[in-house]
């Protein structure tokens, strides 16, 4: 393995930066070749490569974004976009790949490596939706992000006596609504993985009510459809003036936590191991405190199992 080749794909997580950076110095340390690959797929596809050095990572760390920009790429699904990739692979004498994303940029590696490159992937999702692994790249930083709007939604909620809606992203998971509503203290959470059931929400608005509650915070995952609905029905059945803040992409960005930066600088590491050693194929992930990795086909293939005792835990907190 002489040259590595790195790239960032789909929607953009905090705690990339973290990883490239420690994928670009562990090669370095290693004597490896690293290039960075710009804009995903999409520069693979049109040769935006450079090779990288142990400035072009300095002072990235507590960034969010990725310095390597993103893409979703279309062309790449394509026959045609393969060959294309796999020519300007070739061209650049790339020996692996280190490929950082959610799961349809896993699913781009995956044809990747059928076609015989070496590749090691690392999940960056703020939505915390692959199964295989307990967490990844971003969603602790996008979880501070939710609760510190929750607070402050919070503070005018109570002014107002209102309830208020904070729809978070996280697709068809639910994850960054379970873990932000239960550290924000919200007193609903609505979630993909659960049926939820209106009265029981508007029940809870009427006995915080009676009980002296001045706010009303409902923690809902966008996954489970239209929000602006939900608070539509709440007035319409509880009489009380309902808000809807859609936090939307102000998830995505900002300096990550501790956890991620971490958690980014074991598996940068590992990923490079991994390439060093032969491997391809691979995806990282965390298990039990345990960095680990499994095959490509076993983190697609694994069903995300949403921790209901959690969300029962939530539920219980909020009565
Ligand atoms: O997958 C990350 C994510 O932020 C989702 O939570 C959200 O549904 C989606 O990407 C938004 O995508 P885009 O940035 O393309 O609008």
């Amino acid at each position: 393995m002489k040259t590595i080749g790195i790239l960032t794909s789909g929607g953009d997580a905090p705690g990339m930066n973290a990883a490239i950076r420690s994928v670009v110095r562990t090669s370095i340390y290693n004597g490896v070749k690293i290039m960075g690959i710009k804009q995903g797929y999409n520069g693979l596809l049109n040769g935006e490569i450079e090779e990288m050095n142990l400035s072009s990572v300095a002072d990235i760390i507590h960034r969010g974004g990725t310095m390597l920009l993103s893409a979703r790429c279309d062309e790449f699904k394509t026959e045609e976009g393969l060959n294309k990739a796999l020519n300007i692979i070739e061209v650049f004498g790339i020996d692996g790949l280190v490929i950082l994303g959610g799961d349809g940029t896993f699913r781009g590696a995956q044809k990747l490596c059928d076609a015989g490159i070496q590749v090691v992937c690392i999940p960056c999702t703020i939505d915390n939706d692959m199964g295989y692994t307990d967490y990844t790249i971003g969603f602790m930083t996008a979880v501070e992000t939710a609760v510190d709007a929750i607070g402050k939604i919070r503070d005018t909620s109570a002014s107002h006596g209102r309830a208020n809606i904070v729809e978070v992203m996280g697709r068809g998971c639910g994850d960054i609504a379970l873990y932000s509503g239960i550290a924000g203290g919200a007193e609903s959470i609505i979630v993909p993985e659960v049926e939820f059931n209106i009265d029981e929400v508007c029940k809870k608005v009427i006995q915080g009510k009676n009980r002296g509650k001045l706010h009303h915070i409902i923690a809902l995952a966008e996954g489970i459809g239209d929000a602006y609905e939900v608070a539509e029905k709440i007035e319409e059945k509880t009489g009380t003036e309902t808000r809807v803040t859609i936090l939307g992409h102000i998830q995505r960005g900002g300096s990550p936590t501790v956890f991620d930066r971490i958690l980014a600088s074991k598996m940068g590491n590992k990923a490079v191991e991994l390439l060093l050693n032969g491997k391809s194929g691979r995806a990282l992930g965390i298990r039990c405190n345990n960095i680990m990795d499994v095959d490509l086909d076993e983190a697609l293939n694994t069903e995300k199992n949403f921790d209901i005792d959690l969300y029962n835990i939530g539920m219980i907190l909020s009565i």
